[in-house]
């Protein structure tokens, strides 16, 4: 499986918004990284702690990132939060599975994630792009 790349597509038009995500799928990819390498002793252990890694990323740029939309008065606000409420939801899910022994992450969660941050900031993160570029004017 591929890993994701960040390119200016991605882009939202404000540097430290675009830094951030640029992080966020790097953090997705050593996720990835831990679950395909067979070098390590106790992956079971590695594949937790880059879990853990990619739910605190995630919480700081959700919150980051909710707070800059406020700043810029973006009308849809209520339904960015709500997706960024589910994503949370479904990867402490995957977490939970994890430390109750019920499931080993697979790649195939990997993809749904990568899948996930993809259309998220292609669709829903430029949207706020959109209206603060014509705010601007
Ligand atoms: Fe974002
Ligand atoms: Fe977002």
């Amino acid at each position: 499986m591929p890993k994701m790349e960040w390119d200016a597509s991605f882009s939202v038009n404000d540097d430290e918004i675009d830094a951030q995500h640029k992080t966020w799928i790097g953090t997705l990819n050593t996720l990835h990284d831990s679950m395909i390498s067979d070098e390590v002793e106790d992956t079971g252990k590695v594949i937790a702690a880059s879990l853990e890694a990619m739910i605190s990323y995630t919480r700081f740029h959700f919150k980051f990132e909710e707070e800059y939309m406020r700043k810029i008065n973006y009308p849809d606000l209520a339904e960015h939060l709500k997706l960024h409420e589910n994503f949370i939801a479904r990867i402490c899910n995957y977490d939970n599975d994890m430390r109750n022994g019920n499931v080993v992450l697979g790649t195939r969660t990997i993809k749904i994630m990568q899948e996930w941050l993809t259309e998220h900031i292609l669709i829903e993160d430029k949207k706020y792009a959109l209206f603060a570029s014509r705010e601007e004017h």
